[in-house]
């Protein structure tokens, strides 16, 4: 299906009568991210479901979002346009792997980064997303230990922040953003000096960027580690004229949205994320008609979640 002006009034006329809301993810397709009713990163689109007041959410992104959803809104219907759209950081812990890591630290406080499953959120204290990882971990008592999970270069990013040593940071990546590296960082930057660079905490090359900045070969200012949505943010304040961007290339849709005189130049242009790209037009439209893909998280699992949800809804800006 062509992403037409038709099917730009099918898909609202449906959301209407459905009384449904449709969220996008900043690293949806534009044609998705254009026709939602939101756009945002995935501490927006969570406080916007939770306060929504229509029926049904349509989320566009990826499963753990949708499930997210789910948890804050239980009665409301949560659709996905394919339920195959996961997510490589997600599948890098399991319930049992974290039941286990617990064991090893009792007491420790959990803080799962929002890319998890339901039910690892069930076993979780709190939960953070990039945008407020620092303020969720300084939140907690600096005599507790943390166990943070499961993005190794967002924890990073964390300890260095926070400069707290009883912070245990689980391996786990996403294949897209680790695939981001420093060398590539580097060379990018190297040729164009004047650029900023926005830089997701997700990313294999955080480390090497304020490396970059502490060697002075980028002035420390034009270094800025941020969430996608804090990245549209900065777009609007920044006096620089060209960006690097290393994060999923679908970001680039609303940073040229957001400041249209600024060149963005993604850092790897090969960063995409193939479980954010099912959500194609054809794909929105069947779940409109059909009322499919349905989200379902067991009532007991949403129920142990809820307060870590909870709290990263409320924590930070
Ligand atoms: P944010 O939009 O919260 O920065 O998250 C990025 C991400 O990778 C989501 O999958
Ligand atoms: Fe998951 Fe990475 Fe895709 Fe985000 S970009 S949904 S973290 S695999």
């Amino acid at each position: 299906i062509a992403p037409d002006a038709a099917w730009r009034d099918e898909v609202l006329e449906l959301a209407r009568r459905q009384d449904a809301v449709i969220l996008a993810h900043n690293y949806q397709l534009p044609e998705i991210q254009d026709i939602a009713h939101h756009t945002g990163d995935s501490l927006a689109l969570s406080r916007i479901a939770a306060a929504s007041d229509a029926s049904t959410i349509v989320f566009c992104g990826v499963h753990f979002m949708a499930e997210t959803a789910k948890i804050l809104a239980p009665h409301k219907t949560v659709l996905i346009p394919d339920e195959r759209a996961g997510c490589s950081l997600a599948d890098s812990i399991t319930g049992d792997q974290l039941r286990a890591w617990k064991a090893e630290h009792p007491g420790a406080v959990v803080v799962s980064y929002v890319n998890t499953t339901a039910e690892v959120k069930a076993e979780t204290d709190i939960c953070c997303t990039s945008s407020n990882a620092v303020d969720v971990v300084a939140s907690i008592p600096a005599d507790r230990e943390v166990l943070f999970l499961p993005d190794q270069f967002l924890g990073a990013h964390v300890k260095r922040e926070t400069g707290r040593r009883n912070l245990h940071i689980w391996a786990g990546e996403c294949h897209v953003h680790a695939g981001i590296n420093g060398p590539e960082l580097a060379e990018r930057a190297a040729a164009n000096p004047d650029a900023d660079l926005f830089i997701h905490p997700e990313c294999g090359c955080a480390t090497s960027a304020l490396y970059l900045a502490g060697e002075g070969t980028v002035p420390a200012e034009k270094v800025k580690i941020l969430s996608t949505g804090d990245m549209i943010t900065a777009a609007r304040s920044t006096s620089a004229k060209s960006v690097l961007v290393a994060t999923e290339i679908g970001m680039l849709h609303q940073l040229r949205r957001a400041a249209p005189e600024i060149d963005f130049r993604a850092v790897n242009d090969r960063a995409s994320c193939r479980y954010m790209k099912m959500i194609t037009p054809t794909a929105l439209l069947r779940c409109l008609r059909e009322g499919k893909d349905e989200v379902h998280v067991d009532l007991d699992t949403a129920k142990r979640a809820r307060g870590a949800v909870q709290r990263m809804i409320e924590i930070g800006k």
